[in-house]
């Protein structure tokens, strides 16, 4: 979604400078064409080569600089761009941004443009906090602007605090959720499960599964880039929550029962990808079970509910099957028996598919009989294929059949 956006990147005289370094390069991995812009103070801290050098494009340090084509074209760069990024932001940059002055080619680039604007700060907590600059920040939200952190740390003076520059792959979330607002789910809140569940079978053993979370934050993000609002409901996963989309936390099947209904009644869209375990454990053993107290152990289980099937309501509905053998049929069989709109077949068995790996290869089954084969895909990938699907069935008049009986 990055792929040739101009992204004018503003870097200003922060010791957190160096790791703009590091948020040019990803952007620029991720394909953004990436304009720097350097204060006279950042260049105190990292030199413009090193930006040139990883955006491969000029870097912006002069508005007086003859041989600069911005001297001439002094507002280009603001009228080209898809966004502004200014990272790290000093307090002394915020302050001139909320004031409107342009004195620099980073704020008068600011004041010119019509794009949207993204602001990492990074500062001294005692900065972060004073009154001038909370009052600075306030201002430029109220216009619009949107604050990718501070982070809460330790400072380079020593101080504990709010004040540290975001980490990349925040500003990078903000970046891709500011570029994506009036996408073709704005508007809309979906709803995704996500993870495997753990059913407790003493205080320090459970029964789980492989299921990473990683397909359920890759449809995540991709519907938080579309333009929705997205709330997560998340097993224990083993890798990071995404940005910028509510997180609910779960232990159990049941939990994640009762979590998917609260937020099922208001949502448009719900898509269960979590590996709700099938069977728990009778009882959990309330001390942990001794091995010399048994020479064999034996633990009844009980059928889990079938979170997908009992839930009900007007949203779109979206499952996961992960099949081993008669992948279609299944698939088939499970679509109608609990009324989804669509399922996402995967065939587990398949090369570097399914679990805990980043690519998949699945079969997407509409409630119409539409059938999409894909091949193996990165899990971004099938997330977008997948909410291309839900968009065109949230516009289309029969796409959301009225389904009796909200839980
Ligand atoms: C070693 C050092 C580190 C600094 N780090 C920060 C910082 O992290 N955040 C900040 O707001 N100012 C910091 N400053 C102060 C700014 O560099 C100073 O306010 C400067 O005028 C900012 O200019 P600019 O906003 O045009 O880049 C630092 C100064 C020094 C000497």
């Amino acid at each position: 979604m990055l792929s040739n956006k101009r992204i004018v990147l503003g870097v200003s005289g922060s010791i957190a400078a160096y790791k703009g370094a590091d948020l040019a390069s990803k952007l620029v991995q991720s394909g953004a064409i990436v304009d720097v812009i350097m204060t006279k103070a950042a260049m105190e801290f990292v030199t413009p080569l090193t930006f040139r050098a990883i955006t491969h494009r000029p870097v912006v340090t002069d508005w007086y600089d003859s041989s600069s084509e911005l001297s001439i074209q002094h507002v280009q760069l603001a009228e080209e761009a898809d966004l502004l990024l200014v990272a790290p932001a000093t307090a002394d940059i915020i302050a001139k941004l909320a004031l409107g002055i342009a004195d620099d080619p980073l704020c008068g680039t600011a004041l010119a443009t019509r794009a949207p604007m993204v602001i990492a700060p990074a500062m001294d907590a005692n900065m972060y906090d004073n009154p001038a600059t909370a009052e600075n920040v306030a201002k430029l939200k109220s216009r619009g602007a949107v604050f990718a952190g501070p982070g809460f740390g330790r400072m380079a003076s020593g101080l504990i605090g709010h004040g540290r520059l975001a980490e990349t792959p925040e500003i990078i979330a903000t970046v891709r959720q500011v570029l994506g607002r009036h996408g073709d789910l704005a508007g809309k809140h979906v709803v995704v499960s996500s993870g495997p569940t753990e059913e407790p079978i003493d205080p320090v053993r459970v029964i789980t599964n492989r299921s990473s979370g990683k397909m359920g934050f890759a449809i995540a993000e991709a519907a938080r880039d579309r333009g929705a609002r997205v709330t997560v409901i998340a097993g224990p996963v083993s890798v990071p929550y995404p940005f910028g989309v509510d997180i609910i936390p779960v232990h159990t099947a049941l939990e994640m029962r009762d979590a998917v209904f609260t937020a099922a009644r208001a949502c448009d869209v719900l898509i269960m990808t979590a590996a709700v375990a099938d069977y728990r454990p009778v009882t959990a053993v309330g001390r942990k079970i001794k091995k010399e107290d048994m020479a064999s152990l034996t633990i009844e289980l009980t059928k889990n509910p079938d979170i997908i099937s009992e839930v009900k309501g007007s949203f779109i509905k979206v499952g996961f099957a992960a099949e081993t053998e008669e992948l279609l049929r299944n698939a088939q069989s499970k679509l109608r028996g609990k009324e989804m709109d669509l399922i996402v077949a995967n065939d587990v068995t398949a090369p570097n598919s399914g679990f805990n790996v980043d690519t998949n290869k699945v079969t997407i089954i509409e409630r119409s009989g539409e059938i999409l084969d894909l091949p193996l895909m990165t899990k971004d990938e099938v997330a977008n294929k997948l909410l291309d699907r839900v968009a065109a069935l949230l516009t289309s008049p029969s796409g959301r059949p009225a389904k009796a009986g909200t839980p």
